[in-house]
């Protein structure tokens, strides 16, 4: 088998970072020394930082409109070597058949590795909860429920997460939950849309602060309920963090993530004339900047375990116009950055002390492996596979949709500077993307198998009391 060399780099992982060589024979790390080993190919990396490949736990390729697994080189060129996407479900199917619909427009086309993700769709039925025992045969180990969308097939009802909750505990699988109040997003809406449909920046007074909130206290409230570990994805103001930490300091697990966007971008682009603030359209909507600070502080703090992108990418031009223009309430929801989120994440919180590489590395990484429990993932060590990115953390430059793989008109962090790239990313030994180019071939992503248990169990297996 052939073997590669990575030597002199700095190796960062979640405790420490050393200098030393990583020997990779085929796909794995097979030996991490101080010596110099013989290998077919050696790369230095003297100056560099050594991280392991991006895992970006929340992306929607196919869901939501947004573009799909033909764009995943993106993912590999921003230091991505894995993306954890929600597979939707169509009308009657089960989860078992969804998982297996969407592995068929993966499979092949993916350039990246990839695991899903269940979505509970269609408001849920019994022989739902039934199928959920057969999610641990699909390598799937989570199902995530959404709060914030009535009147559309993406809804689920307190009575639905409640029954899913209980269930998804039995099996070892982690319930995560999209929390916005639909019934007050309702009553905005209907007003709001009397007043001015035609002004963007109502998307958020429609879902205002409150509405995320709400549901959050809510839904934590059920997981305690239901004795049921709880991932809350997509927490975008300090509230909604605190709740979260403040239940888990009271001894039940619950957990969460945050996005790129989140940390990054605040309401006011909501409000760019010519229906550019619709290319900033997701839910929950960006917030005020006040909620940037708390968030960067609750990943510094570990009170949120990781930050994805919730990658949705639609034509901002296009399809963002087609539906939406006119109406603030159906324009499509999602905000592209698979591509961006390392250089971003490392760009403003290495960079400005907000966080040190270690956490990067646990927040970007191993902390994303660990929620659905992929042991081989995450983390340069020996036996783990070699998602390796070679770091230049001197490298100078600006976001700019031209130079992006994501496939649409925009990027939500045009004209943002950055200090650091991913020089080399490799995916299981393969070279996939060198200094801001794809390099690879395509459709080489591989399907990840979860276990069930991930890391939202822990707090479980330490303390059954808790939960009975
Ligand atoms: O606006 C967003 N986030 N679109 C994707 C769907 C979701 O709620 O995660
Ligand atoms: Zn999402």
């Amino acid at each position: 088998m052939a073997t590669l060399l990575i030597k002199n780099g700095t190796i960062v992982d979640i405790d420490h970072e050393y200098q030393g060589n990583i020997l990779i024979e085929g796909e794995k790390i097979v030996a991490i020394t101080q010596t110099e080993l013989p290998a077919d190919q050696v790369i230095d990396a003297k100056g560099k930082y050594i991280l392991p490949g991006g895992i970006d736990e929340h992306t929607h390729l196919g869901s939501f409109g947004g573009l799909g697994f033909e764009t995943t080189h993106a993912a590999l060129v921003g230091g991505t070597t894995t993306v954890i996407d929600f597979a939707p479900m169509h009308e009657g199917e089960t989860f078992s058949e969804a998982i297996e619909a969407h592995d068929q427009t993966a499979a092949g086309i993916a350039s990246c590795d990839y695991a899903f993700h269940s979505m509970v769709m269609g408001g849920g039925h019994q022989g739902l909860f039934n199928d959920v025992k057969n999610l641990p045969k699909h390598g799937v180990s989570t199902i995530k429920l959404l709060m914030g969308y009535k009147g559309s097939e993406y809804y689920s009802n307190d009575e639905t997460i409640m029954h899913c909750m209980r269930e998804a505990r039995k099996y070892g699988i982690t319930t995560m939950l999209h929390c916005e109040n639909s019934d007050m997003i309702s009553y905005l809406t209907e007003i709001l849309e009397k007043e001015h449909p035609e002004q963007t920046i109502d998307h958020y007074y429609s879902r205002l602060p409150i509405t995320e909130v709400e549901a959050t206290h809510r839904g934590i409230d059920m997981a305690i309920l239901t004795r049921a570990p709880l991932f809350i994805v997509h927490v975008t103001l300090k509230d909604s963090m605190l709740a979260i930490r403040d239940a888990y300091n009271r001894g039940y697990p619950i957990y969460g993530e945050t996005c790129t966007h989140y940390l990054l971008l605040d309401k006011s682009y909501l409000g760019l004339p010519n229906f550019e603030g619709a290319k900033y359209v997701c839910a929950p909507p960006i917030r005020d900047k006040a909620n940037q600070e708390p968030l960067w502080e609750a990943l510094r703090k570990g009170w949120l375990t990781s930050a994805s992108s919730d990658h949705c990418a639609l034509i901002g031009g296009f399809e963002k116009k087609k539906t939406g223009y006119g109406d603030f309430a159906k324009i499509p929801n999602g905000v592209p950055g698979m591509q961006e989120r390392m250089m971003m994440l490392w760009t403003y919180g290495v960079e400005t002390g907000r966080i040190s590489r270690q956490k990067f590395v646990e927040i970007t990484a191993t902390n994303p492996a660990k929620l659905i429990n992929l042991p081989h993932k995450g983390r340069i060590a020996v036996g783990c596979d070699a998602d390796i990115v070679i770091w230049d953390d001197q490298y100078e430059g600006e976001i700019s949709n031209r130079e992006s793989y994501q496939g649409i008109d925009y990027s939500a962090f045009e004209g943002f500077k950055v200090k650091g790239r991913p020089d080399q990313v490799f995916l299981r030994g393969v070279l996939m993307a060198e200094k801001g180019q794809f390099v690879g071939d395509k459709g080489q992503g591989r399907r990840q198998y979860a276990k069930p248990y991930g890391r939202c169990f822990d707090y479980l297996k330490h303390s059954p009391e808790v939960l009975g």
